[in-house]
């Protein structure tokens, strides 16, 4: 049974085709699902939804970029000397066996469980492409909003995806309830972009079921002190922990990331995964980045930033309602007419994220990466400005 909110997606990949740099299909004329009954001007229709939109088609020359939520412009010193000392060994194909170990190390789990990746992003269409639509999965819930990437990487591949809209009226809580009994792949992310809201360990724990795969996209996760509510150090069957190590370390160029399984379940992603997908310089940033002392450096950057965003959910108080409570490094926030205020805020210098290409969101939803005090006086003088001159 199909509640309200569950809305249905499919997509063949004969379908797509290329127009511009966006294909044709992925803009979501065919990802058809109308529900007469339920309007909502914050809820765009699904159909205009532009999954393959991400933040860096919204930076711009001189903008300050609250779009993209890698957190650094660069790398830290150390790191770029491991990049830079990783060149000497580019001229041999890449080998996973030190970063699988370091991965295995940081999360305590064996080899056999770890398939390191071209980015957190790469697991999305492994995993679409190992289960094979029909046979392994016949009904696949993505639950929204969130990156919308791992509806994408499974529509092209041919599944039938149905939405699970979770909404402002609970804070964007998921309740396991909701997710259907016979759904054989679930994917949640954890904390969740872009509403940032950091589901409970014990609410994920509720969907592993016999027969499910349930995919948590812990791309943020290394954002949120000590990783609470992480699944990535248990063993649970049926599920995958996938993470990035882009956004913490500046690393979004390099793409470097792993995802954490069962064997069984890491082989079958491993199979379809490219050769040498993984480069040279992204497995030595790996190899560093998974280092007891990376770690902590990851974990003091996560506690400053917690500091930084309560800096700016209290200067957003009285100005724009924050959606949820936040734990990532990024907040959403509603405001009225938000296409102009977005318009208003790049006149005055701000990129900030649409909301509008989020399944379950709208135009008056925005994104804002959380940066440092300085910059979030300021963007917020810039946003109270450009809301009163609306109101006026
Ligand atoms: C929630 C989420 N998951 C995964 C990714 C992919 O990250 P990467 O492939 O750079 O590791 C992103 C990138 O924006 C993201 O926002």
């Amino acid at each position: 049974m199909r509640t309200e909110a569950m809305r249905t997606a499919t997509l063949t990949p004969m379908l797509i085709a290329k127009e511009g740099d966006v294909p044709v299909d992925l803009r979501n004329r065919d990802l058809r699902h109308h529900d007469p009954d339920h309007h909502d001007p914050d809820h765009h229709d699904p159909d205009h939804h532009d999954l393959r939109h991400h933040g860096d088609r919204e930076v711009g020359p001189g903008l300050v970029d609250l779009t993209v939520n890698v957190r650094r412009p660069a790398p830290p010193v150390w790191l770029r000397d491991v990049l830079i000392e990783a060149l000497d060994g580019v001229a041999a194909y890449p080998d996973t066996g030190a970063a699988t170990t370091a991965v295995a190390h940081r999360h305590g789990r064996t080899r056999e469980e770890v398939l390191v990746t071209a980015g957190g992003a790469e697991a999305f269409t492994l995993v679409a492409r190992a289960l094979c639509p029909g046979t392994d999965v016949g009904r696949a819930v993505v639950v929204h909003p969130q990156f919308t990437e791992p509806e994408v990487a499974l529509a092209v591949a041919g599944h039938r995806v149905d939405r699970l809209l979770l909404g402002p009226q609970d804070g964007y809580a998921l309740d396991p309830a909701r997710v259907p009994q016979d759904a054989d792949l679930v994917v949640v992310g954890n904390p969740t972009n872009p509403t940032s809201v950091l589901h409970p360990l014990a609410t994920l724990r509720r969907l592993v079921r016999p027969g499910r795969v349930l995919v948590v996209d812990e791309a943020f996760m290394d954002t949120v002190p000590g990783e609470p509510e992480s699944l990535a150090a248990l063993r649970l069957p049926g599920v995958i922990v996938l993470r990035s190590l882009t956004k913490t370390w500046g690393l979004a160029g390099v793409r470097a990331g792993y995802l954490l399984a069962e064997p069984a379940l890491v082989r079958r992603l491993a199979e379809v995964q490219p050769p040498w997908s993984v480069s040279s310089l992204a497995l030595a940033a790996t190899v560093a980045c998974c280092s007891p002392s990376a770690v902590a450096e990851a974990d003091r950057a996560a506690v400053r930033s917690v500091g930084d965003r309560e800096h700016l959910v209290r200067r957003l108080q009285g100005v724009a309602p924050v959606a949820a409570p936040p734990a990532a490094p990024f907040v959403l926030l509603h405001v009225p007419q938000g296409a102009a205020v977005r318009e208003g805020l790049r006149e005055r210098g701000f990129a900030v994220r649409r909301g509008d290409t989020f399944p379950g969101l709208g135009p008056n939803w925005l994104r804002v990466a959380v940066r440092d005090r300085g910059v979030t006086d300021s963007f917020v003088d810039a946003l109270t400005g450009v809301l009163r001159r609306g109101m006026t």
